[in-house]
């Protein structure tokens, strides 16, 4: 197994064969920043000083041409091939309160949710089904290249990772979910990673916005803090295109203090929806519109479309949320 040397320090850990070289890095409880883990957000740049590697995605979004003029790389993309030294600097708020790791698991139960958003169970041979309410995991699905991300929707207590997953339409990844893995059928998923879960030492008021299958981490936190809201107030905000997008309100009201401490905001965006009475327009402006006085003064919380990830975040700028109270992870 090749062993990577950090320049200038005594920290080496080694990386297993199929393994890439941020994953190794946080599996042995180091603080390699990355949010993505697919090669889109640039977070986990390297240098590469000795050694060599190859990168998973020939031409991945996260790297510019700047990067790759100044030697840089992609560490979630970066599998080492032999001994490596490389300079990053490591931080301890990227080291995982939970360290991720492979796990086979098996599905044991689909249901749809809506035309297009389907909840998928997995039960890990292992046992273990221990993240942080608002991460992912990666799945590696036969006959796809890659793993792809995908939050949990549920807290673990219950001994299986599940999942909100929509449909990417001409999307390989979910086609082969949706279509071709069917109960009982094994696969092998690694995680947990990210760092948008729920802060659990924070006192403040919780707002969660999602859109599409950004359902599926809002609903993992707000299970998760409904256990332990105390006299706070949680705002769950969900944004569809039309009517027959919207969905969740049947797994809140399950929480205790749906209706007290918890509500529920669904809202369409387009003019499509008819036989539709409830809020219209984009979530990122409802939620303006219902709280934004409140916004600074609320842990925020936020999963969805890039688009509208985008439109939440410079809301949130523009009402002058501080940084530190604003939880996403970014993927595109
Ligand atoms: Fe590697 Fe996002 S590009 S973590």
């Amino acid at each position: 197994m090749p062993v990577i040397a950090l320049q200038g320090t005594d920290t080496k850990w080694t990386c297993a064969d199929d393994d890439t070289l941020m994953r190794s890095a946080l599996r042995a409880g180091l603080g390699f920043p990355y949010e993505c883990n697919v090669g889109s957000c640039g977070n986990c740049r390297f240098e590469l000083v000795e050694g060599e590697i190859e990168h998973l995605r020939a031409d991945p979004p996260g790297l510019t041409e700047r990067d790759r003029d100044r030697g840089r790389r992609l560490g979630c993309q970066a599998r080492p091939l032999n001994d490596c030294t490389i300079k990053v600097r490591l931080m301890p708020r990227y080291k995982s309160k939970i360290p991720p790791a492979r796990h086979a698991v098996e599905l044991v139960g689909t249901c749809d949710i809506t035309h297009d958003i389907r909840q998928f169970r997995f039960r890990p041979l292992d046992g273990s089904s221990t993240f942080l309410p608002g991460q992912y995991a990666l799945l590696e699905i036969p006959g796809v290249q890659g793993s792809r991300a995908y939050s949990m929707s549920n807290t673990g207590c219950d001994g299986e990772w599940q999942f909100l997953i929509r449909r990417v339409p001409g999307g390989q990844a979910t086609n082969r979910l949706f279509e071709a893995i069917e109960l009982k059928d094994r696969i092998v998923l690694d995680g947990p990673y990210g760092m948008a879960y729920l802060q659990e030492d924070s006192h403040r008021d919780i707002i969660c916005l999602a859109g599409g299958s950004g359902l599926s981490p809002m609903i993992s936190i707000a299970r998760a803090a409904a256990q332990a809201l105390g006299g706070r107030r949680l705002d769950f905000f969900f944004g569809g295109r039309t009517a027959r997008d919207i969905c969740g309100s049947d797994m809140l009201e399950e929480l205790p203090g749906f209706g007290s401490s918890i509500h529920y905001h669904p809202a369409v965006s387009t003019s499509e929806a008819e036989g539709w009475n409830g809020y219209r327009g984009f979530v990122h402006v409802v939620a303006a519109n219902l709280v934004g006085q409140r916004l600074p003064d609320c842990e925020i919380y936020f999963a969805g479309p890039p688009a509208m990830a985008e439109a939440v975040q410079k809301m949130l700028v523009e009402r002058k949320v501080p940084a530190e109270q604003m939880h996403f992870d970014q993927f595109f």
